[in-house]
């Protein structure tokens, strides 16, 4: 393995930047990894020529949303982390039956390649099939590669194997030769766009449910807080906001992650 090239900062000053992911030096190694085969795929003669083009200033924004989309990582499994699931099957789904509640909207930041608010979809439709169908789910993320994906809701049969029952899988999925597609009767439920979580402007509205997980970590102290501050201007009086179980304790956020109700 080469020692650091200097490429390797620019690509950590402009990921820290452009989303917040902080990038550590000793993961140089990444440089090649992730950005070799764009450097090839866009006819650079080098990986340096490729993010010196990239990640400047006055940079085309589609090499921007290239670097973005290979140095996020996008790790995700449907029902990830079941204590957090089991708390909204056993408690805060039924809660909003029993409350009168016609129909919810939900946000699913940082969503990457979709199982979290297929997941979601899918739980709500089992619990609450009214509700479900009158409720809105909005599903964002940085990277539009991640988003492509969700949209079309096409999962490989390891992906499905990680974190689905076979009753989910028979009652929510087509199989196709080599994937396993979300039917549309739920893909249609979410509306997946891209969407900083470091943006200025505001997210979405009125959300009685925002869950964001398994990103944070990626981001510093400060960052972290100001992610915090937004998604919890999401959330409507008597809502709740959802983190994973790597977010770490901030601004009173449990360590350990799980549903909590802003002030
Ligand atoms: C590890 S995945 C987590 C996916 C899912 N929430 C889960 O817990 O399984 C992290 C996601 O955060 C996204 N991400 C990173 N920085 C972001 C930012 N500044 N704004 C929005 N999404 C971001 C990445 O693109 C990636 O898809």
């Amino acid at each position: 393995m080469r020692d650091a090239s200097p490429a390797w900062g620019v690509v950590r000053a402009f990921m820290r930047s452009r989303c917040g992911v902080m990038l550590a030096e000793d993961q140089h190694y990444l440089l090649d990894a992730r950005l070799g085969p764009l450097a090839r795929e866009f006819r650079f003669p080098s990986v340096e020529a490729f993010v010196a083009a990239a990640c400047g200033p006055s940079s085309e924004e589609r090499l921007r949303r290239a670097v973005v989309d290979a140095m996020t990582t996008h790790e995700t499994t449907f029902f990830r982390d079941r204590p957090f699931w089991k708390v909204l099957e056993e408690v805060i789904i039924p809660s909003f039956k029993t409350s009168g509640k016609r129909a919810i909207r939900v946000w699913s930041a940082a969503c990457s390649t979709g199982q979290e608010p297929y997941s979601l979809a899918m739980l709500l439709e089992e619990l609450w099939p009214a509700g479900a169908a009158a409720s809105e789910i909005i599903a964002t993320d940085v990277s539009e590669i991640a988003l492509d994906k969700a949209r079309e809701g096409s999962f490989t049969q390891l992906e499905v194997n990680r974190g689905l029952s076979t009753g989910k899988l028979v009652r929510f999925f087509e199989q196709n030769t080599l994937s396993y597609r979300v039917k549309e009767s739920i893909r249609k439920r979410i509306t997946f766009k891209a969407d900083n979580l470091l943006s200025p402007t505001p997210g979405p509205k009125d959300c009685d449910l925002v869950m964001c997980r398994n990103v944070l970590i990626y981001f510093d102290e400060n960052d972290r807080q100001q992610v915090q501050r937004r998604l919890r201007s999401s959330v409507i009086t008597g809502g709740q906001l959802g983190f994973g179980a790597t977010e770490m304790s901030s601004q009173g956020v449990p360590m350990g992650g799980g549903w909590y109700r802003p002030r």
